[in-house]
């Protein structure tokens, strides 16, 4: 091969190792996050929250359990701060109805905490709110293995 095309074959060279590496930090970026969610099969409210953290980019796996207080008991969710799914997320664990954008935050900001709840079931959170109106008149908050709590976001 003459110079000149050798000089070609080297500059796509180059080119093909930069994007590779460009795709790669695009995928690490844009990569779901996977989250394990445990809920009773009947209910609804909880397929309605798994839809809503899925529609937000999560990747879901989800179990439905014949008994939820046995899992949250094995999980160590305290008592205060339960409701009615409970998932796992890296290493925290999200109690109820949080809403997705309060779990990219804690997976975005590391905080030092067992996880996030919505104690309860409130009516306006989502997967409980109606169909197109806006999550509200409740709190997310931060909760310690010995349920200690802090409010993390207010809606
Ligand atoms: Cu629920
Ligand atoms: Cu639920």
């Amino acid at each position: 091969m003459n110079r000149r095309t050798f000089v070609l074959r080297g500059a796509g060279l180059a080119l093909v190792g930069f994007s590779g590496r460009w795709t790669t930090a695009l995928a690490a970026a844009s990569k779901p996050k996977a989250i394990t969610i445990y809920k009773s099969s009947t209910c609804g409210c909880c397929a309605k929250w798994v839809d809503h953290v899925r529609s937000a980019g999560f990747e879901t796996t989800v179990h439905d359990m014949e008994n939820m207080d046995e899992i949250k008991d094995q999980l160590g969710v305290p008592q205060a701060v339960r409701s009615c799914h409970t998932a796992l997320v890296g290493a925290y664990l999200i109690e109820g109805h949080v809403p997705a954008p309060d779990i990219k935050r804690l997976l975005a900001q590391r905080i030092k905490t067992m996880g996030l709840a919505v104690p309860g079931m409130p009516a306006g959170t989502p997967g409980m709110a109606q169909e197109g109106e806006p999550v509200k008149n409740f709190n997310v908050v931060a909760f310690q293995r010995d349920g200690e709590t802090r409010t993390f976001a207010r809606y």
